[in-house]
């Protein structure tokens, strides 16, 4: 049942091509989601998840800022579940879960429900808890996850939450049928696009193998791509239980810049957009204190390349909103690599499960 995959979780990183296409396929069967309605009384939105799909939320912030342009904070729901944060019937509470079961996820959204806000489910497993106390629901579209790390999933709640900013954007009047469309066209490339940073795993395989004894690892990204960094670490931490940090780039400078010396791989998500130069710089910074560099870049730029002791190329997308969908597939493969090499469980890491149903 692993389709000829050592395990679960490599099957599912293969699988994204065909899971983003269905996403993208159910997205568009859906668009008279009711939620697109409410979307026009709307003042604030919520997003609240765990893990990784905190991680999704983080990325989504940042699209609905752009599109739909309502004010919006994102909270570990372990977090907001226990704070006084005011919301009323014009909150929009966006409640992330692959499972759909996740304690802290469901009854933070109960909760605001009660308070008369209402619920947007983004979830993958259909007739869940969590689906049926929400208000509306945008399904992802990836079948079962088997194993304990998500990533399928990830990559789908990041396509639907980048359509459901594009189409509620197109309702309150911020975005032109026709640049709607645009974008569409651009998104319906990525099933192409992770195909062919699928094609770097053998490259990724080898650099796994030069990283897989060192004790820490630091994941850098910027704007969109700084969640992608936090996803990173926390695959690496997962899987492989090596100690890994997530920062945006601009902030190592104040802190996490004490760590690094010559023993230290610093992941930098580095693609070609309106950021880069400010990631050079930060690169420049962790190369003058001797850190191991190892870029997840589409740039052909001398300057990285001689910055860089190791590259993961992933290709150029038209549209800089996409990078995340791309950048966050050689991180799964690279921890995946790490871990396997060094013999662990990577489907069933020790202390976790897949679903948390305890608060
Ligand atoms: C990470 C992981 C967990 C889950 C988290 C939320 O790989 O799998 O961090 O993302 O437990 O689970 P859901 O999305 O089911 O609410």
């Amino acid at each position: 049942e692993k389709g000829g995959f050592k395990h679960f979780m490599l099957k599912e990183i293969y699988e994204q091509p065909k899971t983003i296409t269905d996403t993208i396929s159910g997205f568009f069967s859906d668009l008279n989601n009711p939620v697109y309605n409410e979307i026009k009384n709307i003042q604030n939105i919520v997003i609240i998840a765990c893990g990784t799909s905190y991680h999704a939320g983080l990325v989504g912030k940042f699209w609905i800022e752009k599109f739909v342009k309502i004010p919006t904070i994102v909270d570990y729901a372990s977090e907001f579940r226990y704070r006084d944060f005011p919301v009323n019937e014009k909150t929009l509470i966006i409640a992330i879960s692959q499972s759909g079961e996740t304690a802290d996820t469901r009854f933070s959204a109960i909760d605001a429900r009660k308070k008369s806000a209402k619920v947007l489910s983004i979830v993958n497993v259909v007739g869940s808890s969590l689906s049926r106390e929400s208000d509306f629901v945008i399904y992802t579209y990836c079948g079962p996850e088997i194993g304990v790390a998500a990533t399928k999933t990830f990559t789908a709640q990041l396509i639907t939450l980048l359509l459901f900013s594009l189409k509620a954007g197109l309702e309150r009047g911020n975005l032109t049928q026709e640049e709607f469309e645009k974008y569409y066209n651009d998104i319906i490339h990525l099933p192409h696009l992770v195909n062919e940073v699928l094609k770097q795993d053998k490259a990724i395989e080898e650099i796994s193998y030069k990283y897989h004894n060192v004790k820490d690892f630091l994941f850098l990204g910027r704007g969109l791509n700084y969640p992608i960094a936090l996803e990173g670490a926390l695959k690496l931490k997962e899987i492989s239980y090596i100690h890994a940090e997530g920062y945006p780039a601009g902030e190592m400078k104040h802190g996490p810049i004490a760590l690094i010396d010559e023993n230290l791989p610093v992941v930098c998500i580095v693609p070609k957009d309106s950021l880069y130069e400010k990631m050079i710089s930060n690169i420049q910074e962790v190369k003058a204190r001797k850190g191991i560099v190892i870029s997840v870049s589409d740039s052909q730029d001398s300057h990285l390349l001689s910055l860089s002791d190791n590259i993961i190329k992933i290709p150029s997308v038209e549209n800089e909103n996409l990078y995340p969908i791309v950048s966050v597939i050689p991180l799964q493969l690279l921890t995946y690599h790490i871990a396997t090499i060094l013999g662990k469980d990577v489907d069933q890491p020790r202390n976790l499960a897949k679903t948390v149903t305890v608060e």
